[in-house]
């Protein structure tokens, strides 16, 4: 089994990330060392629920735990207040407490819904992840940062609360769909892009080799996983370093929001990263090598084959929003080497049009 420690910000304590190949079946094992009661509560989704729900719940129940299952709808949607409120109410209903453990049992979505639950129930009850998505696995699961979406936008509600533990099965993987799984990739790129060459590397030879064995997959979850922990444990609230995280993401939301998000999360942060690498040769002294390897390696995942049609002017205008900089210009992360990021203050939004226009019309070299 791999452990990756995190320090539990203000207290002198710290929690774990476990990673381990069936590790769902043994999870009541460190329920009991974290002393939760009998009485938990799974927090999952249709599809989730449908493939795993049971069998977590007979797992539970063996080890002597009384656990009560509640189910969100799928997709974003289910990241609302009315459903919080909804979760919120059957918990009350069904006997929940101050000292209730919450267990989000899914994706992002569950996950970021049920640690806002989790952190507003009775001021705030404990819980633990237990992410199914890859994406869940190596990014939105570690770090502490819940969230809700409003009509005005994705998000917009949120705290920090910190899960107790997050239990990684790499074996959820074997259900999830091929775009969920290049989706997650496009985060272990970043990730790699940042911190690591030699996790690239291990993503040469393609998705299919990375899920067919166990191992591998396994490695590739932890050593991404362990790149988010460090950054955020050195960076809890995101001041400086937590900003490298961005890598490909300036650009990519600014394109989710121009596709009214019809573009996947990975999908845009994959394109962005294109741009950030051309820009980066121009910008921050990246080797036209460097950059042109690493354009080849998110093409060779299945990521950015074809960008739907958006109007990049409403592109750079969304840029131009977010960030509170002068209106021509924008933060972004760039990479001096692979593994090497540095943030530039001012890039002008023309270059940013120029160079993703570049890969849009040129797929590739
Ligand atoms: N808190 C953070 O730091 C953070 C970071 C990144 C992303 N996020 C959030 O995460 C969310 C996206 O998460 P996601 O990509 O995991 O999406 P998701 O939770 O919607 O899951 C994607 C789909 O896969 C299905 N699914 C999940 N596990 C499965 C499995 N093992 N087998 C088959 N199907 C499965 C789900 O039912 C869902 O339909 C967004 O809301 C985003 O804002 C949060
Ligand atoms: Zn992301």
């Amino acid at each position: 089994m791999r452990e990756i420690s995190l320090p539990l910000p203000g207290r002198d304590q710290s929690y774990q990330i476990l990673i381990d190949p069936g590790l769902r079946l043994r999870l009541p094992r460190f329920l009991a060392s974290l002393n939760f009661p009998p009485r938990v509560f799974l927090i999952t989704d249709t599809r989730v629920g449908s493939l795993y729900g049971d069998q977590a719940v007979a797992v539970l129940k063996e080890a002597g735990y009384s656990p009560t299952l509640l189910t969100t709808p799928r997709g974003e949607r289910a990241k609302t207040w009315p459903v919080a409120q909804r979760l919120a109410r059957e918990l009350l209903a069904r006997g929940a407490d101050r000292g209730s453990p919450l267990i989000a049992l899914g994706g992002g979505v569950v996950g970021d819904l049920t640690g806002f639950l989790a952190s507003i129930f009775m001021r705030g009850v404990p819980f633990i992840q237990v992410p199914t998505t890859l994406l869940a696995m190596v990014d939105a699961a570690i770090g502490g940062k819940t969230a809700i979406n409003l009509a005005e936008g994705k998000n917009l509600l949120g705290t920090f609360h910190q899960p107790r533990l997050v239990a990684i099965d790499p074996q959820f993987l074997r259900t999830l769909p091929a775009g969920q799984r290049r989706n997650g990739l496009a985060e272990v790129l970043k990730a790699g892009f940042i911190q690591d060459p030699d996790l690239l590397e291990r993503l040469e030879p393609g998705v299919k080799h990375v899920f067919q064995d166990e191992d591998e997959l396994t490695e590739v979850i932890h050593r991404t996983a362990a790149i988010k922990a460090r950054v955020v444990a050195a960076d809890e609230r995101e001041g400086g370093l937590r900003r490298i995280l961005n890598f490909g993401h300036t650009l990519g939301h600014g394109l989710e929001q121009a596709s009214s998000f019809r573009l996947a999360h990975g999908e845009a942060v994959a394109w962005g990263m294109l741009a950030a690498l051309r820009l980066s040769e121009k910008l921050a002294g990246l080797s036209p090598q460097e950059g042109a390897w690493g354009r080849q390696l998110i093409r060779n995942i299945g990521l950015a084959r074809r960008l739907p049609r958006l109007d990049l002017q409403l592109v750079l205008s969304a840029l131009a929003l977010d960030k509170k900089r002068q209106a021509d210009r924008v933060v972004f992360v760039l990479l001096k080497r692979l593994g090497e990021p540095v943030i530039q203050e001012d890039v002008p939004l023309g270059m940013i049009n120029e160079a993703l226009v570049q890969e849009v019309l040129g797929g590739g070299g």
